[in-house]
């Protein structure tokens, strides 16, 4: 058995004779190259600031608010935020609101939620399109919500997106239950299969109102260009994913500057696995919405 398990170990190194010597040497050049950095660096940091360097040098710092204008503020605001990606532009907002806030909006949608429903391309039908799309869910305005929360979060994303609370369809709570999904889809309507558009979706502001134990994420599939191939299929939760948190808000960008639909904003919701999701999202048009 011994001379057997060393025959073998010494025929496998034979075979990766080449293979082996490469990656050798790739060790040690990658190891020689690592170090070069690391004992250069003291130099380099003195002879200019690194950038590393930059994150840090404003903490602490006290700021004093400017003079504003007619229509500006007299104090600071903090909304942290991380950039989640590129490709699509999507920033994830941490503790956006507050728990007590989630609650009381899903207590006020609870009562009134309907099977969600598709804007239909043409040869789609309600019957066609099911199992799509299979949260329930409602529609209500800022304006509608006695309690003024739905108010506050809409001011709170108009200061985080710089574009005003005209711009926003009225919130659509949904409630995902387990095994329920949304598959793939774009936010924006591309005219070509959809029909010309009086106005389009230029973001989406995704609010999320509860933990959910396992699944629910929000995917992007075709992040930074992965998967774009023909043969993507729409259900699959793959890509970059988002995991549902009660406070939390995700904010992406349907639209590239110039208008036109970026594809990599194709985004969906994995199918819940374990609890509940709940999200108030928020459309973002380029136009102001008057209904
Ligand atoms: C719009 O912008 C995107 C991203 O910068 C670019 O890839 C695309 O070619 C532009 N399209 C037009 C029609 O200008």
């Amino acid at each position: 058995m011994k001379t057997k398990g060393k025959l073998v170990i010494g025929g496998s190194w034979r075979s990766l004779g080449l293979p082996a010597v490469f990656l050798l040497c790739l060790f040690f050049f990658l190891a020689g190259f690592l170090g070069s950095i690391l004992f250069s660096n003291q130099d380099v940091s003195s002879a200019r600031p690194r950038p590393m360097e930059l994150k840090s040098v404003e903490e602490g710092r006290e700021f004093d608010p400017l003079p504003h204008g007619g229509t500006g503020e007299d104090s600071l605001t903090s909304i942290p935020f991380q950039v989640l990606s590129w490709k699509p532009r999507a920033l994830y907002f941490p503790n956006f609101v507050t728990a007590e806030q989630c609650q009381s909006i899903i207590k006020a949608a609870k009562v009134h939620l309907a099977p969600s429903s598709l804007a239909l391309r043409k040869g789609e039908t309600a019957e066609n399109t099911k199992g799509i799309r299979t949260s329930s869910g409602m529609f209500i305005s800022a304006s509608e919500d006695k309690t003024g929360i739905l108010d506050f979060v809409e001011e709170k994303i108009a200061k985080a997106t710089m574009i005003p609370r005209i711009h926003g369809e009225a919130f659509n709570i949904l409630r995902y239950e387990i095994g329920q999904r949304y598959n793939c889809h774009y936010d924006a309507f591309n005219p070509a299969e959809y029909g010309p558009q009086k106005s389009q979706r230029i973001a989406s502001f995704l609010l999320y109102l509860s933990d959910v134990e396992e699944g629910g994420e929000t995917m992007f599939p075709f992040e930074n260009g992965l998967n774009m191939d023909a043969n993507y299929d729409f259900r699959k939760c793959i890509g970059l994913k988002v995991k549902p948190r009660r406070g939390d808000g995700l904010l992406f960008y349907s639209l590239f500057p110039n208008g036109t639909i970026d594809a990599t904003s194709l985004h969906g919701s994995c199918p819940v696995i374990k609890g509940q999701k709940w999200v108030a999202t928020k459309w973002i048009r380029d136009e102001e919405q008057n209904d």
